[in-house]
């Protein structure tokens, strides 16, 4: 199944709960943009692949309630707050920006509709194309007698796209190819990504292990990791990699174990208009998802950057490339 999809024309939006994930499998219903907007803020959908499709799918909505350019302007940007980091969001808003602005009012939702089952579309198959690009990078690192072990950190498989995801597509393609495989799966505190990627792998029949965040530079150290994959939420020019939060201190410690570090993603979370990853906005979350402890203080930023210089290489559809070239495409 996808994790967002329509059933009829114009219709209501589905979506997988992900909030309710790996206990039970839940389909919402979505009628609204307000309540796209409580599913993207929410988590209900999350993964910068899927919030962007989940925000042009709000954008149709909006306009199957109320076309004119004031409903449809004040949509945006209930969506574009929604989420800052992912920029695949604010890509999916422009993209719809540009499909109402020059229609009839009258035609509007249906142009948004289809733009929005189009970028689900293309995902599906950039995420495609990313596996068929990452699988030889990964098999290359598979030593003899063993199975190829990769730590990965939150959930970038199938839940975080429309179909496939970013960072497992490739792991799922070497399943499907016969390769033997094991999974590190990074928890992901405070939100707990991993269960979904161990609940993923473990859909797929493929090896895995749960670890606390904290455990991947020792399993790095004693050989027992041969690779490291993640997905991004932002890639800039200089080839800087926003992902969440706890992706860089991997890379870091992927480094210092001299392992390769991959970051698989569509080329709808790459923003050239920015040019360091010191200027991404880094997304600030409620500190009752780490503690509800009353006298605690407590930050909570989502994400993290991990300089170009600790990345091997970035997997998109369009190949694979050191994060240095970025800046000359
Ligand atoms: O806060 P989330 O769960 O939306 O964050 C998701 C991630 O950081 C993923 O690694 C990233 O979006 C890549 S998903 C294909």
């Amino acid at each position: 199944m996808r994790t967002i999809w329509v059933e009829r024309p114009l219709g209501d939006v589905f979506i997988i709960d992900q909030t309710q994930l790996p206990r039970e499998l839940v389909q919402a219903k979505i009628a609204t943009v307000d309540e796209m907007a409580h599913a993207i803020r929410s988590m209900q959908v999350r993964g910068a692949p899927l919030i962007g499709v989940a925000a042009a799918y709000g954008m149709a909505l909006a306009a199957r309630t109320a076309p004119s350019d004031a409903s449809l302007l004040a949509a945006e940007a209930l969506l574009r707050a929604t989420r800052p980091t992912a920029v695949n969001l604010a890509w999916a808003l422009s993209e719809s920006s540009r499909a109402w602005r020059d229609q009839p009012m009258e035609q509007r939702a249906a142009r948004l509709y289809q733009l929005a089952a189009d970028l689900a579309d293309a995902d599906v198959s950039a995420c495609r194309t990313i596996a068929e690009h990452g699988a030889p990078l990964l098999l290359a690192h598979k030593r003899e007698g063993r199975a190829l072990n990769i730590l990965t950190h939150c959930n970038a498989g199938w839940l975080a796209t429309v179909d496939w995801g970013t960072a497992l597509a490739p792991i799922f393609e070497l399943h499907a190819r016969g390769v033997q495989l094991h999974v590190w799966v990074d928890e992901t505190r405070p939100r707990n990504q991993g269960l979904l990627t161990a609940w993923e792998l473990t859909q797929a029949g493929i090896p895995c292990t749960l670890i606390v965040d904290n455990a991947g530079g020792l399993l790095m150290r004693r050989g027992l990791v041969d690779a490291c994959i993640v997905g991004s939420d932002r890639t800039v020019r200089n080839g800087d990699v926003c992902n969440k939060v706890g992706t860089y201190l991997k890379a870091l410690a992927a480094r210092d174990c001299g392992l390769p570090f991959y970051v698989a993603l569509p080329w709808s979370t790459v923003d050239l208009s920015i040019e360091s990853g010191d200027d991404i906005p880094i997304e600030e979350r409620a500190g009752s998802e780490v503690s509800e402890l009353p006298f605690v203080t407590v930050a909570n930023p989502a994400f993290d950057v991990t300089p170009a210089r600790l990345v091997t290489r970035l997997i998109t559809e369009r190949g694979s490339f050191s994060p240095e070239e970025l800046s000359s495409l």
